[in-house]
């Protein structure tokens, strides 16, 4: 089995009451929970590809998380992985480290990035009987502003129509991109085929203006559509920001 996941910010003690707001006690009771949730479900031989961000601690702290997290372990480096120039930091424990991969899984093209990547490699290939081949999985930009910037922009571009050579007519824009945020699947690394699930309840929520799980916010001046109350602003003046 291979599985992602985004943006666990290991010993990241300000994202239990800012941005995030875990609303865990402490970063003991944060790891405790997270490693559980990831060890239900990951086996040893499994695979799961970290989206970034994984860890803000050091070398040895960040050692001391993945010698606890079951399956071989493959990371796209985040903004916040700066454990990756700790020369305590055991690189072993990952069959790889990179800023950005093209991989396969059952036949679908995965783009991997911590950052969204708008006009991915391959977003126009088709399978054979065809579907879309091709998916964009990031993470970075948590459950902000900047996530409803992107939903809108699939938004767009779904409802786009352009021309396609050798077809008649115009034809709908592929794009999907999903945002593998550990909170939008309560910590748990899961399938490209449960992401693609849970990003489509997801955006359907956002589409409605709510996230499940979540009260409405009460009406606010200005306030738009598919814009929840729990996105914050992505702005460099919210502590904790990613
Ligand atoms: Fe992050």
């Amino acid at each position: 089995m291979r599985y992602y996941i985004s943006d666990l910010h290991f010993y990241h003690l300000s994202l239990n009451e800012h941005m995030d707001c875990r609303g865990f006690a402490d970063c003991e009771e944060m790891h405790r929970y997270m490693i559980g949730r990831w060890n239900r479900k990951v086996r040893p031989n499994d695979e799961v590809v970290i989206l970034g961000d994984l860890s803000v601690g050091g070398g040895k702290a960040t050692n001391a998380i993945t010698e606890q997290l079951n399956g071989r372990l493959f990371l796209i480096q985040g903004n916040h992985d700066r454990f990756l120039g700790d020369k305590h930091f055991d690189a072993g424990r990952f069959e790889w480290i990179r800023p950005y991969a093209e991989i396969y899984d059952n036949k679908r093209k995965v783009i991997l990035s911590h950052y969204p990547i708008f006009c991915y490699n391959g977003q126009y290939r088709k399978k054979k009987d065809g579907s879309d081949r091709t998916y964009m999985l990031y993470g970075h930009v948590h459950n902000t502003y900047d996530e409803i910037l992107v939903h809108r922009f699939q938004n767009i571009t779904r409802g786009s129509l352009r021309p396609v050579k050798g077809q008649e007519g115009l034809q709908h824009i592929p794009c999907h991109m999903i945002n593998c945020f550990c909170m939008f699947s309560d910590y748990t690394p899961l399938l490209l085929d449960e992401w693609i699930e849970n990003d489509r309840v997801r955006r359907e929520e956002l589409n409605r203006g709510g996230l499940p799980g979540h009260d409405s916010a009460p009406e606010q001046p200005g306030r738009e559509e598919g814009f929840p109350s729990q996105i914050r602003a992505h702005s460099p003046e919210i502590p904790g920001k990613c």
